[in-house]
């Protein structure tokens, strides 16, 4: 099967993104010419419009990085790229400075010859010299996410979160590139969060490992997984064990699994959000269509766990943080500060907030009060599931700043902003 070529947008000839903040845009006759011709690097950043990777799309630019997003906008809008570009402007015309490259290719990551042929574009080849690719890392956000959907439909989501990711892997082998950070998730630890107060990474490993407790005892951890509630969960711990395969076979990959807690509010500029397609079963979006009346209520998934009001308690991360996150992994990566090949890293607080208190905080910032209605508990959920963070801040350098009342505040913020000066900048 042959493919069309990529369809590209590029940063580079969009008014929003100028190599030079004092002087007008140019628009490039074509813009695949401009990327064949330069020597820079990208990260290749696959779903990078969806709401984790549109956030660390807009951090990896803010970092000084080129990018190149990959999204079929199957639970994202096409109008998520020039958002990412005005909140960059915005923060290089604060200082005067130019703003990184941002390309974006609309395309499923799954069409191998379709990435093929946008790997190409970014291969340099020069006389005497082996080819080499300008995409020095890739941040693999692409996948399907809810629970419940994934109990409903399991092949769809090991096709696209598995075979996917394998097809993937196999093509970047090809270029060369070896340098992966997969978004993996806390739903790896199954049914072991309910029972471990907090999470860490040795729970869940992928090869027989020993560590000293926190009471000085010795633990012995076997590889494998205990009680995922659902396909969704399994597909990123198959995910997570293939990719460790892959790195004992050839020790030259550097893999960094990041195990996302949950991730809630937006970029405090309020041109963000999480905005997907889908009526998306995560707390923060389910909660503002109670709030904006889009939804008759916001329900609350059992109220009978063993927590301190009885719903259910997550370790509630702010998206920045978390964006920031990928940008501490990467650089951490490149730098070559990661310990082996394979490395797995929580990515929260280390604080967990029950349900009903995110509730009161939401009301609390927007004076409005969230119809609630008490259901019983959903197929596939656990009572508590909060994060020890220790290892994240060690061995990448990185810890939360923001706290529940910012991602409440900046969400806020978000809902009121008038969306028409996006077009004004
Ligand atoms: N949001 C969470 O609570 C959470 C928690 C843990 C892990 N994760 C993981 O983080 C990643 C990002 O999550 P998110 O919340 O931003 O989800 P999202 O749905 O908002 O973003 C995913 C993006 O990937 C795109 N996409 C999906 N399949 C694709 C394909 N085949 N080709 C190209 N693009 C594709 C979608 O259009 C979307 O823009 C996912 O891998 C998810 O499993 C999310």
């Amino acid at each position: 099967m042959s493919s069309p070529p990529p369809e590209f947008s590029t940063g580079a000839s969009s008014p929003q993104l100028r190599s030079d903040p004092s002087t007008p845009a140019t628009e490039p006759e074509d813009p695949l010419e401009s990327i064949e011709n330069d020597d820079d690097q990208y990260v290749l950043v696959t779903g990078g419009l969806g709401f984790i990777g549109s956030h660390t799309s807009l951090e990896l630019l803010k970092a000084g990085y080129n990018i190149i997003i990959v999204d079929n906008l199957s639970n994202s809008y096409r109008d998520v790229f020039s958002r990412i570009l005005t909140a960059a402007n915005i923060h290089y015309d604060r200082i005067g400075l130019p703003c990184p490259k941002a390309e974006l290719c609309c395309a499923d990551y799954q069409d191998i010859s379709g990435m093929g042929l946008l790997l190409a574009q970014y291969t340099l080849r020069t006389p005497n010299a082996v080819p080499r690719s300008k995409i020095t890392g890739v941040i693999h956000f692409a996948a399907f996410k809810a629970v419940a959907d994934s109990i409903k439909y399991p092949l769809k989501y090991y096709q696209n979160n598995v075979r996917g990711l394998i097809d993937l892997l196999s093509l970047l082998d090809d270029h060369g590139i070896k340098s992966f950070i997969f978004s993996s998730s806390a739903a790896v630890y199954g049914t072991l969060a309910d029972g471990t107060p907090r999470l860490r990474e040795e729970n869940c490993v992928h090869e027989r490992i020993a560590y000293e407790a926190e009471d000085g005892g010795e633990v012995h951890v076997e590889p494998g997984c205990t009680g995922i509630t659902n396909p969704y969960g399994r597909s990123k711990w198959f995910g997570e064990a293939i990719l460790s395969d892959v790195c004992k076979s050839d020790p030259s990959w550097t893999v960094l699994c990041l195990r996302y807690f949950n991730p809630i509010g937006c970029d405090e500029s309020g041109l963000l959000g999480e905005d997907p397609r889908d009526s998306a079963s995560n707390l923060f979006p389910a909660a503002v269509r109670a709030l904006t009346g889009q939804s008759p209520e916001l329900c609350i998934y059992g109220t009978d766990w063993d927590t301190r009001d009885g719903s259910a308690v997550r370790d509630f991360i702010h998206i920045t943080d978390l964006a920031r996150g990928h940008v501490a992994t990467l650089s951490a990566a490149q730098e070559g500060r990661i310990t082996g090949s394979f490395r797995t890293f929580n990515l929260g607080t280390g604080t967990g907030h029950s349900v009903m208190e995110v509730v009161q905080a939401l009301e609390a910032v927007s004076d409005l009060e969230i119809p609630v209605r008490i259901v019983g508990r959903r197929p596939g959920d656990v009572g508590s599931c909060v994060a020890t963070p220790d290892r994240a801040e060690k061995e990448l350098g990185w810890k939360t700043e923001k706290s529940l009342q910012d991602a409440c505040e900046d969400l806020w913020n978000y809902l009121r902003i008038d969306k028409a000066q996006l077009t004004s900048y």
